[in-house]
């Protein structure tokens, strides 16, 4: 439900059940009352107050129905005598204000004042006699004489004024008491779900703007405030990842100025070096000057490559390279790697030879443009650290229940173990490789970036001296 809404129901709600508890309270508490202080009479007296208005004014309707001179006759006075005894009244017969008739010791000055308060307010009901508290009636005639001629009725009433305050009282105190313990339910229960959630909404997003993004934001309170922490939440995520995405720019940029200026300065400066040893007839010979172009332009291709690699590494690392996943299956492909390579391996003196151990086909998804780039990085160091006369490379495929293993595996140099984990950094090279000016230390990082983003998964095993397993594992379809 709307927050509002809901804060007015509960509300509503609050009085509704004040109002019922007090109510319930009320009776119990009269209830309790009367039986402690003996007030059951109060009940009684009450219906006897009702019984005597009733039968006071019954009296006066019938005697108005009457000559006055009736009233003044024995057998009536009788029965009126009898009539108000029974409804603990009194009744008075007044002649030009004398009394002819009365059933109750009143003195004149009594029924002076009597006749004085009756014949005034027409809302006015009771009058006081004496301390005491009287209902009365009046039945006013007028005598064919010109005289006037009137029939009152008193019937006396307890006072109730000290019971009617203890009970209003009690109701009006307990009232305020439940209404404020129902509202200090309310306060509680919302506080509990908007302002508790709300503080802490608001040190979060503190933090936030702190830069401090390592938190999650709990989903609590109520909806709109749950939604609330759902959407900032949310807004946390994405700030994170973009400015993860931030940092990945700002060093992928660092990397290249740097990579520019150290990695390909080499290279360009011995490019420079030759020319400058053809300009200033260093080569004389024309052998000498075109070893030095030859030179110069191998170097120009190598350049050209590293920045290809460089390009092609920093695009992987930006996400930024669309991979096209196919489902196929991977025996069918490594046969035409193999294939692709043979003539290669047989001019390097290398043998190539490809171990198929799975049960059955194995089919994965993969890019087969992007992961060709993976084993050509591969194949290419197996025969650029041989170093044996006999080297032999062998492509060993084999599986698990969710993965195809792809081992490649050479018998020559080895990495030595130190050097093991880094071989996947880029620009990495192992220390003996490094006099060999001939790479740049980006195939196996971009193979890296290339499996992983695959969902894969590539390591290395070696000892030096004997050969190196360059493992991939892939995801089957
Ligand atoms: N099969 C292998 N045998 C011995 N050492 C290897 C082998 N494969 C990789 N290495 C070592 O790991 C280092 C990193 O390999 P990587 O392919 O990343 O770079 P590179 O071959 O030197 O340069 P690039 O591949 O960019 O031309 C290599 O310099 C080499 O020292
Ligand atoms: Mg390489």
């Amino acid at each position: 439900m709307h927050v509002t809404k809901r804060f007015f129901a509960m509300n509503a709600l609050a009085l509704l059940l004040s109002l019922v508890v007090t109510a319930l309270a009320v009776l119990v508490f009269v209830a309790s009352y009367t039986k402690l202080f003996g007030r059951e009479a109060d009940i009684h007296e009450w219906k006897r107050v009702f019984e005597a208005r009733t039968g006071i004014s019954e009296i006066k309707r019938e005697a108005l129905t009457l000559e006055f001179e009736r009233l003044l006759e024995q057998p009536y006075q009788h029965t009126l005598s009898d009539r108000v005894k029974a409804l603990g009244a009194h009744a008075i017969v007044l002649k030009n204000r004398e009394v002819l008739f009365a059933t109750g010791p009143f003195s004149a000055m009594d029924i002076e004042k009597s006749l004085l308060l009756t014949a005034g307010e027409p809302n006015q009901d009771t009058l006081e006699l004496d301390g005491k508290t009287y209902m009365f009636d009046r039945a006013a005639y007028k005598l064919p004489s010109g005289e006037d001629g009137l029939l009152l009725l008193l019937a006396p009433v307890k006072p109730q004024t000290d019971f009617y305050w203890v009970v209003g009282l009690f109701t009006a105190g307990f009232f305020i008491l439940v209404f404020m313990l129902m509202n200090l339910w309310v306060s509680y229960s919302f506080s509990r779900g908007i302002i508790l959630p709300m503080t802490r909404l608001r040190s979060a997003a503190a933090k936030i703007s702190e830069g401090d993004l390592d938190f999650g934001i709990a989903e609590e309170g109520e909806d709109e405030v749950r939604e609330l922490c759902r959407t900032l939440e949310f807004m946390r995520l994405k700030l994170k990842e973009s400015v993860y995405w931030q940092q990945k720019y700002d060093e992928n940029r660092t990397f290249l100025v740097s990579s520019i200026s150290h990695d390909l300065k080499t290279p360009v400066t011995s490019i420079k070096g030759y020319i400058e040893g053809i300009i200033d007839g260093v080569a004389k010979t024309p052998e000498k000057m075109t070893e030095y172009l030859e030179t110069a332009r191998n170097k120009a291709v190598l350049v050209n490559t590293m920045i290809d690699d460089l390009l092609l590494y920093s695009k992987l690392d930006l996400n930024q390279l669309p991979y096209h996943f196919e489902k196929s299956d991977l025996a069918g492909y490594f046969e035409d790697c193999v294939a692709d390579y043979a003539y290669e391996y047989r001019q390097a003196g290398i043998s190539l030879e490809l171990i198929n151990e799975l049960k059955q086909p194995a089919t994965v998804f993969m890019d087969r443009e992007r992961l060709r780039r993976v084993i050509q990085n591969i194949l290419d160091n197996a025969a650029k650290y041989a170093d044996k006369a006999n080297g032999k490379v062998a492509i060993i495929l084999r599986e698990t229940r969710t993965t195809a293993i792809v081992e490649i595996r050479d018998n020559g140099q080895g990495i030595p173990e130190k050097e093991l984990p880094y071989i996947f950094d880029r620009f990495y090279r192992v220390e003996a490789s490094r006099t060999n000016t001939d790479g740049s230390g980006l195939g196996l990082a971009i193979a890296k970036q290339i499996v992983e983003g695959h969902g894969g998964s590539i390591w290395a095993r070696s000892d030096a001296g004997e050969g190196t397993r360059i493992m991939i594992s892939l995801n089957k379809a």
